[in-house]
């Protein structure tokens, strides 16, 4: 059996897409698209500009205006790494408001099918099974309790120097899994086929092992 061309891990805040996806990315040579960090950047970029989150045409023509490049797991925007300035709860919460405007999704993922073209690619998102790459021949959906994914930002972000609480990110988590699962454009769901991998309790390695013998049959 072939390898897949495309593999996609969707799923909840903090159920580990970007871990794995790095993972598979290194052991595999598969190119990482984050697909977040795109809508973390115009989030961040929004905010600067004090732009009203609401309106979406205003989001979309700031989008548009920002020059975007996703590089080794690294964002740029407009030519500069913002890759720490995006991993805050905060632009978490910006990347939830911007997502729900469907033209503003619309800009994201033709930018995502052009970076992929004519690379094998691992893709993370809430879309990318179901909406982005429905061709995908792997789709994994990764999930986790709240109270553990919650944990696993908590420590993630103090170790990056991040002054916050459990109780707060818990909060965020929440708050943002309740955004991304009830809007109307391409909401968070479990794509059709997917391989569905419950990650409370395990750890990265027991997740490869389960996926070595598909993706590397
Ligand atoms: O790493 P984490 O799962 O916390 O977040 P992320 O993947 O960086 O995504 C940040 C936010 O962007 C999500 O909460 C979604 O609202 C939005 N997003 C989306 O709508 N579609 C995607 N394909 C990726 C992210």
């Amino acid at each position: 059996m072939e390898r897949p061309e495309i593999i996609t891990i969707d799923g909840p805040a903090g159920a580990g897409k970007s871990t794995l996806a790095k993972e598979i990315a290194k052991r595999f040579g598969y190119f990482y698209l984050d697909s977040g960090a795109l809508y973390r950047a115009i989030g961040y970029a929004c905010k600067l500009k004090g732009i009203n989150l609401e309106d979406q045409e205003e989001v979309f023509n700031c989008a548009k205006s920002l020059n975007l490049k996703l590089e080794n797991g690294q964002v740029l925007l407009n030519g500069k790494d913002v890759s720490s300035e995006i991993r805050t709860p905060e632009a978490g919460l910006l990347a939830s408001k911007v997502a729900k405007h469907p033209k503003v999704r619309e800009l994201i993922i033709k930018l995502l099918r052009k970076e992929a073209k004519g690379k094998r690619v691992v893709i993370d998102g809430r879309d990318a099974g179901t909406y982005i790459f429905p061709q995908a021949q792997l789709k994994i959906f990764l999930t986790a309790s709240p109270q553990e994914r919650a944990r696993r930002r908590y420590k993630e972000l103090i170790s990056r120097g991040f002054k916050v609480s459990y109780e707060e990110v818990l909060k965020e988590i929440k708050e943002r899994d309740k955004l991304d699962k009830k809007r109307k454009t391409a909401p968070l769901k479990i794509p059709k086929g997917a391989l569905v991998i419950d990650t409370t309790g395990k750890g990265i390695e027991d997740v490869i092992k389960t996926l070595i013998p598909i993706i590397d049959p």
